[in-house]
C-alpha cells in the first residue's frame, strides 16, 4: 500500500517501462490527477517519449499497459487503460480506496510519509520582519500569513526549519526620532507606540522645513551608530516599545518566531563584508558608495547594489549580506527563504548574485535562497488599500473590525450558542476569514480586500471550511459509536469514491504547496474536498445502515475530518468545535 499513490504508481510504471525494454534515462512516468470522468491518475509521460523516440505512443502505452496487467498484485487492485493518444489511465478499486482509508489515520502518518523528502534539511525562513518605531498596519499582513503557513507546511514535511523575524530596527527613523524626543524633553518610556509613530512625523516635517534639524538628526543618527549611550537608551526603549506592540498582534494571529534578532544584530559585523568584496573585486567604489554591479546582467550591470553608503554608512543591504553570513556559519543553515511583497524583489535579486560571487570567492558552500514575494492587498477601488484619509489601515484595528463583524453574523447565525460561546467562534472565525482571504489566491497577485466575500458562509471562504469540520464534529458527537473499531470494507457508492479519491490527493497537494512555496494549492484543495463530502454526505446515509455500511462510511467521515483539519492548520487557522 502506498500512502502517496503517485509515487507509488510512478514506481510500478517504471518497473514495466524497464520491462518492456524502454530506455530509463529519458522516461519519466509523469503521473497526475485524472479527469474523474476516465480514471483516478493518469501517467502523461509516454507521449514526449515516444516522440523523442519517433514511436507510436499508443503502440508504447499499450505495451506497458499489458505488463501492468500481467502485475499479479497491481492489477488486482487497479485497473489500467490507454486514453487518447496513449495517456496511461489508472481507476483504483473500491477496495483499494477502503485500505488506504484504514491505514493512514492521523496526521503522524500523513507527516511519516513525506518526511524523507525534507528532513536533514535547514532552513532559515525570513518573514512578518516589520520596521520599529512605526504599528504594523495592513501592508504587514501578508508576510505574516504567507510565512507562517509556509513554516508550517515545511515543518510537516520534516524540515528542520528556524523562523527569524528580521526587524527593522536599525534604520535612519532613528536621528529625527531622538531629535524631537530630545527637543520635547519626553521620557520615551513613558510613550505609546501611536506617540513614537506621530513623533516621528513631527520630526520629518521638522527636518524638511529647516536644515538645521537635519543636520541635528544626522548628528544624532550618528552618535547612536558610534554608541553614544544617551543615544542607545533612547532608541532600545523605541524597540523595546514597539515589540511589545507587534508581539500583542502576533499573539491574536498565533504567529511566533524562534529568533528576533533584527538589523542592529549585525550592525558590528558590516566590516568584514567591506573587506571580503574589496578584496575579491567583487565590490568596487563609485560615486564615493562601494557598490557591486553584475557586469553579466542586464539590470543589474548598471543598477548598483550600494553595500556601503557614500557617507560610509552601511545600509539594508549591508545587512542582509551579514545576515546570511551568520545564518549559513553560526545557524548551520542550507537553505534560506524569504517573504517580502514584490516591490523588494530587485534587492533580493542582486542580494542574491551576490552572496553567489562572494561565496564561490571563498570556497564557501553557498545556501540555496528563495525570494518568495507577493502582491498588494486593493480595496474596492482596485488600489493599494488605505483608509479614508489616505493612511494605511492600522492592523490592530483591522482585526479589530474582523471580529466585530464576525460576531454580528455569528449572533444572528447562532442563536443556541451562549454568548461567551459566540464570542470565542466570532474572535477565531474574524481572524481566520482574514488569514484565509489573503492565503486563497496566487500569492504573486493582487487581491482586493472584501469583508463581505470573506465572511460569507458560501463559497471559498473560512466560514465555510470551519462550518464544514463543526458539523462533522456535530455528528460525530452524536452517533456516539465506538469509533476505535470501525474500519472501511469496499466502497460501493460514487459519491464514496469520489470523496475517497479525493482524501488520497492530500500527499500530492501537500509536497506541491512544499515545492512551490504556494499554501493557495492547500486552499483551493480543502474547498474541493468540502464539496465532495457535501456531495457524499446529503446522499449516503450514515447511521441506520447495516454495520458494515456505517462503519466504512464513518471511516470516511473520520478520515475527511482530519485530513481538512490538517490542512486548516498548515494554514495557520484555528478550527472550531462548535458554531
Ligand atoms: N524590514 C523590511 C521591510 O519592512 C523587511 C525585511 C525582510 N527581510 C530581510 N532579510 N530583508 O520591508
Amino acid at each position: 500500500m502506498w500512502f502517496q499513490i503517485d509515487v507509488g504508481l510512478s514506481k510500478v510504471v517504471l518497473e514495466a517501462a524497464q520491462a518492456c525494454g524502454i530506455s530509463m534515462v529519458d522516461f519519466s512516468p509523469d503521473i497526475r490527477q485524472a479527469d474523474p470522468r476516465f480514471g483516478d491518475f493518469q501517467a502523461n509521460g509516454v507521449l514526449p517519449y515516444a516522440k523523442l523516440h519517433r514511436l507510436n505512443p499508443r503502440y508504447v502505452a499499450e505495451q506497458i499497459v499489458e505488463k501492468l496487467r500481467s502485475m499479479g498484485d497491481f492489477s488486482e487492485k487497479i485497473e489500467v487503460n490507454v486514453a487518447g493518444p496513449g495517456f496511461i489511465n489508472f481507476k483504483l478499486s473500491g477496495g483499494f480506496l477502503a485500505e488506504w482509508l484504514n491505514l493512514y489515520k492521523s496526521e503522524n502518518d500523513y507527516r511519516s510519509a513525506i518526511a524523507q523528502d525534507w528532513s536533514g534539511k535547514r532552513i532559515v525562513i525570513d518573514y512578518s520582519s516589520p520596521n520599529t518605531a512605526k504599528q504594523m498596519h495592513v501592508g504587514h499582513l501578508r508576510s505574516m500569513n504567507i510565512g507562517d503557513s509556509i513554516y508550517r507546511i515545511l515543518k510537516f514535511c520534516g524540515a528542520d526549519i528556524i523562523r527569524d523575524n528580521h526587524i527593522g530596527d536599525w534604520g535612519t527613523q532613528f536621528g529625527i526620532l531622538i531629535m524631537i524626543i530630545k527637543k520635547k524633553g519626553l521620557h520615551t518610556s513613558d510613550l505609546s507606540l501611536e506617540e513614537i509613530e506621530s513623533l516621528y512625523q513631527q520630526g520629518s516635517a521638522l527636518v524638511k522645513e529647516n536644515e538645521d534639524f537635519l543636520a541635528i538628526a544626522r548628528n544624532e543618527l550618528v552618535k547612536l551608530q558610534n554608541g553614544d549611550s544617551e543615544n542607545l537608551e533612547i532608541w532600545e526603549m523605541i524597540n523595546k516599545i514597539s515589540q511589545a506592540a507587534f508581539d500583542e498582534i502576533y499573539a491574536e494571529m498565533g504567529v511566533s518566531f524562534d529568533h528576533t534578532f533584527g538589523e542592529s544584530f549585525y550592525r558590528d559585523q558590516v566590516h568584514r563584508i567591506y573587506q571580503e568584496l574589496t578584496e575579491k573585486h567583487i565590490a568596487k567604489v563609485d560615486n564615493g558608495a562601494l557598490c557591486v554591479f553584475h557586469e553579466e546582467h542586464e539590470q543589474f550591470s548598471e543598477q548598483p547594489f550600494i553595500v556601503r553608503k557614500a557617507d560610509g554608512a552601511s545600509n539594508y543591504a549591508t545587512t542582509d549580506l551579514a545576515t546570511v553570513l551568520y545564518r549559513t556559519e553560526t545557524l548551520h543553515a542550507d537553505e534560506l527563504i524569504y517573504v517580502t511583497d514584490g516591490r523588494q524583489r530587485d534587492h533580493f535579486q542582486q542580494l542574491f548574485l551576490t552572496i553567489q560571487k562572494w561565496y564561490t570567492a571563498f570556497g564557501r558552500k553557498c545556501p540555496a535562497m528563495q525570494h518568495v514575494w507577493f502582491g498588494t492587498i486593493l480595496g474596492e477601488d482596485g488600489k493599494a488599500i488605505k483608509t479614508r484619509s489616505g493612511t494605511p489601515i492600522k492592523l490592530k484595528e483591522l482585526l479589530n473590525e474582523a471580529k466585530t463583524r464576525a460576531k454580528e453574523i455569528v449572533d444572528e447565525k447562532s442563536k443556541d450558542l451562549s454568548n461567551p460561546e459566540r464570542q470565542h467562534v466570532a474572535n477565531v472565525l474574524g481572524i481566520d476569514s482574514i488569514k484565509y482571504a489573503d492565503l486563497l489566491p496566487n500569492r504573486t497577485g493582487d487581491y482586493v480586500f472584501s469583508w463581505e466575500k470573506m465572511l460569507s458562509f458560501d463559497g471559498n471562504t473560512a466560514a465555510y471550511l470551519l462550518y464544514a469540520i463543526a458539523r462533522i464534529k456535530s455528528i460525530l458527537r452524536k452517533c456516539n459509536c465506538g469509533m476505535a473499531n470501525i474500519t472501511a470494507d469496499c466502497l460501493e457508492t460514487e459519491p464514496e469514491r469520489n470523496l475517497v479519491r479525493k482524501l488520497t490527493y492530500f500527499p500530492i497537494i501537500l509536497s506541491q504547496a512544499a515545492k512551490e512555496l504556494q499554501p493557495h494549492y492547500i486552499c483551493t484543495y480543502l474547498f474541493e474536498l468540502t464539496g465532495e463530502y457535501s456531495v457524499f454526505y446529503n446522499t449516503n446515509r450514515v447511521l441506520g445502515e447495516r454495520a458494515n455500511i456505517t462503519s466504512r462510511r464513518l471511516t470516511i467521515i473520520l478520515r475527511t475530518l482530519s485530513i481538512l483539519e490538517t490542512g486548516i492548520h498548515l494554514l495557520g487557522l484555528e478550527t472550531l468545535e462548535k458554531m
